[in-house]
C-alpha cells in the first residue's frame, strides 16, 4: 500500500485535528501515513513515489498559517521538479473573506509550477458552512480513495 505524507498548517487547530483524523482514517484503510509535525517539514521534500495530502488553514488576509510558511518557502526556493508527485489540498477557510481558502490555494498553484499532479481538485472547506471540518474531510477521504485505488488497477 502507498505510503502518505500528510503535512498540515494551522493557527487554531482546526487543520491540525484535521490533518489528525484523516491520518486515523488512512491508517485504517491500509495506507502507511506519516504525519508530519510542523517543527519537522522545513527542509523536507516529498518523494516522488509517495501520496502528498496537504491540509492547511488560512490566516491574516489570503496568508499561510505561521507554522506551513518554512516549508512552503523551502519548495518555493529549492524549486523541486516533481512530475511523478501525486498531491491533493485540502484547504480551512471562511467565505467571508475576500481572500477565500487563500493559503490552500497558493499551495495547490506551487505544487502544480513543481510539476506535481493533483490526485482530485483542491478541497475547500468553508467556516461558515460547517463548524467540523473533520467530517467534510472524512467524506472527501472516501472519493480520493476510491480515485487512488481506481489508479492502482
Ligand atoms: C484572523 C483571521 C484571519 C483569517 N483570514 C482568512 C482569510 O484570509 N481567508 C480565509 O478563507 N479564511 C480566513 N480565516 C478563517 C480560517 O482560515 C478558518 O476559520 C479556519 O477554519 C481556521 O483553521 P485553523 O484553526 O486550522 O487555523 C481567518 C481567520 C482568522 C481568525
Amino acid at each position: 500500500m502507498k505510503k502518505v505524507n500528510l503535512v498540515f498548517g494551522t493557527v487554531y487547530g482546526s487543520a491540525q485535528f484535521t490533518a489528525e483524523t484523516l491520518a486515523q482514517a488512512l491508517s485504517q484503510r491500509g495506507y502507511l501515513v506519516k504525519l508530519w509535525q510542523t517543527d519537522e517539514i522545513a527542509s523536507f521534500t516529498p518523494p516522488a513515489d509517495e501520496l502528498l495530502v496537504v491540509v492547511t488553514s488560512t490566516t491574516g488576509q489570503g496568508d499561510l498559517p505561521e507554522d506551513i510558511q518554512p516549508w512552503f518557502y523551502h519548495l518555493k526556493n529549492t524549486a523541486p521538479y516533481l512530475p511523478e508527485l501525486y498531491y491533493s489540498v485540502i484547504a480551512l477557510g471562511d467565505s467571508s473573506y475576500e481572500t477565500f481558502c487563500g493559503a490552500g490555494k497558493a499551495i495547490d498553484a506551487l505544487l502544480g509550477e513543481l510539476g506535481a499532479k493533483a490526485v482530485v481538485n483542491r478541497f475547500d472547506i468553508d467556516a461558515c458552512q460547517t463548524m467540523e471540518p473533520e467530517v467534510e474531510a472524512l467524506k472527501w477521504l472516501e472519493h480520493w480513495d476510491q480515485v487512488i485505488r481506481s489508479a492502482a488497477d
